[in-house]
């Protein structure tokens, strides 16, 4: 049976995209089975619906509370049978029930260089910091906000004229061969994902992967 994805997505869904169109040239061995949100109206079930695949969104205001809420999505989930649960700019708050049922099986991009900058606006805080470089990480969702074992990154180097607008662009384009490449070797049993922690080849992963100019995944030589 194919790798099965479910993704979980609150906006435009060009990181869920990428995977539906990885899977469509044969270069990503796993399949999106279900599309999750919080937001009915937003790209990533319109995209879902237009692929025909399983979606459901509900509107957190038609929920009593945060647990019944993720009780009901997280239903869904399960439902159709995920091996692997991929938050793509799911911008909902997991409460830690949800977390623990789903936990070393559900990974989450988040646009920095994971310890650097949890949270929102991390473009603008990269540029504010004065940083040389930005990039994106994928990690292991775990009950604290963007916190999870960092499995792998993507950098970018940040230009003089740069925006938080003109980074956020540049990289986006970086984040999507970045999911792809994760999801991949996820999906190949070369990166395990546990609780905690998570082991590539065998060994224990000790510094995120590393996104290389041809959208491979290397282990950080230093
Ligand atoms: C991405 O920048 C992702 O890193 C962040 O939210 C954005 C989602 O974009 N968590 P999209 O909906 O996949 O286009």
């Amino acid at each position: 049976m194919n790798f099965r994805i479910a993704v979980l997505a609150s906006g435009r869904g060009s990181n869920l995209r990428a995977l539906i169109e990885a899977r469509q040239r044969g270069e990503l061995a796993a399949d999106v089975v279900g599309v999750f949100s919080d937001k009915p109206d937003c790209g990533a079930i319109a995209l879902a619906r237009e692929q025909g695949i399983e979606n459901l969104a509900i509107r957190p205001r038609d929920s009593p509370s945060r647990e019944v809420f993720d009780e009901q999505l997280f239903s869904a989930v399960a439902a159709v049978q995920p091996d692997l649960i991929v938050c793509a700019g799911y911008m909902r708050l997991i409460s830690e029930a949800a977390v623990r049922r789903c936990q070393g099986r559900m990974i989450n991009i988040h646009p920095s260089l994971l310890p650097k900058y949890p949270g929102l606006d991390t473009h603008a805080r990269a540029l504010g910091a004065g940083d040389a470089e930005h990039g994106a990480s994928v990690h292991v969702v775990i009950p604290a906000l963007d916190s999870g074992p960092v499995l792998a990154q993507a950098r970018i180097v940040i230009g003089a004229g740069d925006t938080p607008e003109t980074l956020a662009r540049r990289l986006l384009d970086r984040e999507h061969p970045l999911l792809v490449a994760t999801v991949g070797l996820i999906a190949s049993g070369r990166l395990r994902l546990g609780a905690d922690s998570a082991t590539f080849d065998g060994a224990p992963l000790r510094q995120p992967l590393r996104l290389d100019e041809d959208n491979r995944l290397h282990a950080e030589v230093n």
